[in-house]
């Protein structure tokens, strides 16, 4: 393992794939998966749905804010970041920091045939439909579009082949 390379960040809506596309290039590049969902959920002691429930959605993204910023200094990571993480400029500065940022797009119709029956996403188990979806999408397209270095499109693409299609423009 290459200590010394930048970290790859992977950003974008929920269900754009970038779990299981950073667990891909972890394994292909012999990279750290990071979840910024999971080190949330590891410094709160509660799952994600209990955090918004309990504590509300600032409070999150201030734990989220402050995971990201635990980061800053990291080297050699994939990090897969919720959602949200785009939204915040400091989260964005951080990350690029020690990063290249990729953007994971799909269409509202594709996230919601892959998050349809989730239960563990409180933004959208309040309206799980295209239409939310797709108004949610359309308002912060410009907070994805201003931290990407790199969009990546994962409609109709395998995992393997948004990977490769990866570290082919990271080359
Ligand atoms: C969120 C996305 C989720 C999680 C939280 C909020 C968002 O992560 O951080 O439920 O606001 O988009 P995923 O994008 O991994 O589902």
């Amino acid at each position: 393992m290459q200590s010394d390379l930048p970290n790859i960040v992977l950003i974008g809506f929920m269900g754009a794939g970038k779990s299981r596309i950073a667990g891909y290039l972890a394994r292909r590049l012999s990279l750290r998966q990071i979840e910024t969902d999971d080190l949330i959920i590891e410094r709160e002691e509660m799952p994600i749905e209990q955090i918004f429930a309990t504590k509300g959605e600032p409070y999150f993204r201030d734990s989220e804010s402050a995971v990201v910023r635990g980061l800053k200094d990291e080297r050699a990571l994939v990090i897969s970041c919720g959602g949200g993480v785009a939204l915040r400029p400091e989260n964005v500065r951080s990350l690029k920091k020690n990063g290249t940022i990729i953007w994971l797009t799909a269409s509202p119709q594709t996230i919601f045939e892959r998050v349809r029956h989730a239960i563990h996403r409180p933004i959208l188990n309040q309206d799980m439909s295209v239409d939310f979806i797709s108004s949610l999408m359309e308002g912060r397209l410009p907070y994805y579009e201003s931290a990407a270095d790199l969009q990546i499109s994962t409609d109709g693409k395998s995992v393997a082949e948004i990977g490769e299609e990866i570290i082919h423009a990271l080359k």
